[in-house]
């Protein structure tokens, strides 16, 4: 599904920057994982925001690269990041990189953790397992042996909606099928008119299906505590 994020990324910022994530947050939890390794790859750069408060905080000589496959959200990260990250359009599915990186992260990109209380799930954007098990396959031979990858942990998906500026309203409506798959409806209202609609659909695994899909992969999960999950690449 090329371009999922078209139609809310002229609202991304504003949602996002409203209380969505804490990027401080995350860049601050990203960046000891990184220690001194600099080759670094972002999955899902959206419009930059991680990737800009990463580049800020972290050290002057990282090298990142980050990937999208959504032409509108790519452009706004080209305008915020310019020339310090290497920006790709390129889907997950068909990742062809060199084994050249350190550390891949996904903060709420491609693939999350979604927790609520003592259970977990990975989210993914990418519908079927063969495909995420694909996309991982190649993400792993794009890692250096000893490497890491990095997912963001967030809250449940459910039903909200939150005032943002300007007099718009954000709100998320949320289906759950029996597959377990979570149809997601993002609307921006104007004064009770909606400006903006965006529909997607997540895969979500529970705790051990995901661990054994990541460790046949290549990825074996290190630390789950905190706002990121750290997998080593064997
Ligand atoms: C919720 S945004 C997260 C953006 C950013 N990491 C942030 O923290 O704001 C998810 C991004 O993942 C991208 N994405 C989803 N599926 C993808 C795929 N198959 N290949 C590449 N990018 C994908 C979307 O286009 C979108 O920009």
């Amino acid at each position: 599904m090329p371009d999922s994020y078209a139609d809310l990324s002229r609202f991304y910022d504003l949602v996002m920057t409203s209380g969505y994530y804490d990027y401080d947050a995350y860049a601050h939890a990203i960046l000891p994982c990184i220690g001194t390794r600099k080759d670094v790859l972002e999955l899902g750069v959206g419009t930059g925001l991680v990737a800009d408060r990463l580049l800020a905080l972290g050290p002057g000589d990282l090298r990142l690269t980050a990937i999208d496959h959504t032409d509108s959200m790519l452009a706004q990260a080209r305008d915020r990041l310019g020339d310090r990250a290497r920006l790709r359009r390129e889907d997950i599915l068909d990742l062809d990189l060199p084994s050249a990186f350190d550390v891949a992260y996904s903060v709420g990109g491609v693939w999350y953790i979604v927790q609520d209380g003592e259970e977990s799930w990975l989210s993914s954007h990418l519908m079927e397992e063969e495909d995420n098990e694909r996309a991982l396959t190649n993400l792993a031979a794009a890692i250096r042996p000893g490497g890491s990858l990095l997912l963001s942990v967030q809250g449940p998906h459910r039903r909200s909606d939150r005032p943002l500026p300007g007099g718009l309203l954000y709100t998320q409506h949320v289906e759950v099928d029996p597959a377990g798959r979570h149809l997601k409806d993002y609307f921006i209202e104007d004064q009770g008119v909606v400006v903006a609609h965006q529909r997607l659909r997540f895969r979500l695994f529970p705790r051990e299906a995901a661990d054994r899909l990541l460790r046949r992969c290549g990825f074996h999960l290190q630390d789950s505590e905190g706002v990121l999950w750290q997998y080593v690449r064997r």
